[in-house]
């Protein structure tokens, strides 16, 4: 079996070496534009001409949760894509969310900037029953950030395309309950795919039926976000806050107002990291998997578009 490995700004060297021990009988070699022909490709925002070489690979694997970029290439329909589901990342987007949401519902900047002044003061806390938490995307990511956040016992909608049943998460679906769905909330939380239905998604509407004070927390993509609309609400006080971790440009441009923006705590894209080794062992089972014929968890649905 023959695995080409095309990952963009990604230290090639111990992933190859990883590949090479977890699957002993597999040929894995890093792409490079001529590369003989392989079986299955491992990638990650590989360009159009990695695919334009290699249309008759079975399966991509591609070694993160989001397909969007994926999605841009033409891609030959008989290659299987096959993302990374949890994978590690489930726990880290978990710890994310609720470090967001805690940071902001307890208001532990204003004891930091209470320190640096010198200053003990005590601070009342809201009710969390004045906190609701509405999740857009109840996948594998959104469903275990809904029941993290719902061990805080704040109350959890939670918003997806299908029908769901999440214990402790009262679930909407589909476009007609959108606007209960956000009616209910006060602090947003997107882990929903970068697809052309949530493109914009999260604009000035979309923010204005969240209640008063909302707060917004995005680990999903950037492009869910019109950017400008949040900071209007920001400025008339309807929204109190956000945390955002990925961006319509990335890395965000070093003149952005987010950078700066008092109310906004931005982070690098690194709300979920890959990590090598369960990610390897992901993909060496769903190879497995793949190989005996058994179905294999994750595979993109390129008309729903993840
Ligand atoms: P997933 O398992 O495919 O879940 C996607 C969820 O979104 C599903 O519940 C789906 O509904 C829902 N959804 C999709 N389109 C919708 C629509 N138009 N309206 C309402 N709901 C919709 O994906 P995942 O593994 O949880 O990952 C989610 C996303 O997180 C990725 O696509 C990626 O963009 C992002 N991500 C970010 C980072 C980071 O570091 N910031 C890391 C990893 C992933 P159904 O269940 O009904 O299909
Ligand atoms: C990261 O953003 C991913 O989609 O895995």
């Amino acid at each position: 079996m023959q695995i080409t490995f095309c990952c963009a700004a990604t230290d090639a060297e111990p992933w190859l070496n990883e590949l090479r021990a977890a699957l002993p009988g597999a040929t894995v070699s890093l792409w490079q534009s001529g590369a003989p022909a392989a079986d299955y490709a491992i990638v990650w925002q590989p360009p159009q001409v990695f695919f334009d070489e290699q249309p008759q690979l079975k399966a991509a694997f591609n070694i993160g949760a989001g397909v969007d970029a994926l999605l841009r290439l033409n891609i030959a329909p008989t290659t299987q894509l096959i993302r990374l589901d949890d994978a590690g990342m489930g726990a880290q987007m978990a710890e994310y969310v609720c470090h967001a949401l805690i940071r902001h519902y307890r208001d532990f900047d204003a004891d930091d900037t209470d320190q640096h002044a010198g200053i003990w003061q005590q601070r009342e806390v809201l009710p969390r029953s004045e906190m609701p938490v509405g999740i857009m995307g109840l996948g594998v990511l959104g469903q275990r950030v809904a029941k993290a956040v719902a061990q805080f016992d704040f109350p959890v909608n939670g918003w997806s395309r299908t029908a769901k049943v999440v214990p402790g998460v009262r679930c909407f679906s589909g476009a007609d309950c959108f606007h209960d769905f956000l009616a209910a909330s006060r602090v947003l939380v997107s882990v929903l795919p970068a697809t052309p239905a949530t493109r914009d998604l999260i604009n000035r509407d979309t923010l204005q039926r969240l209640q008063p004070g909302g707060y917004l927390i995005n680990v999903a993509r950037g492009s869910q976000l019109v950017e400008e609309d949040l900071l209007a609400l920001m400025e008339s006080g309807h929204m109190a806050g956000a945390a955002l971790d990925v961006f319509r440009t990335e890395p965000l441009p070093k003149d952005h107002p987010f950078w700066m923006h008092p109310k906004i705590h931005i982070t690098p894209h690194s709300a979920a990291l890959t990590i090598r080794s369960e990610s390897i062992a992901q993909i060496a089972s769903k190879l497995a998997a793949l190989h005996s014929g058994k179905p294999v968890a994750g595979l993109v649905d390129r008309q729903r578009g993840y």
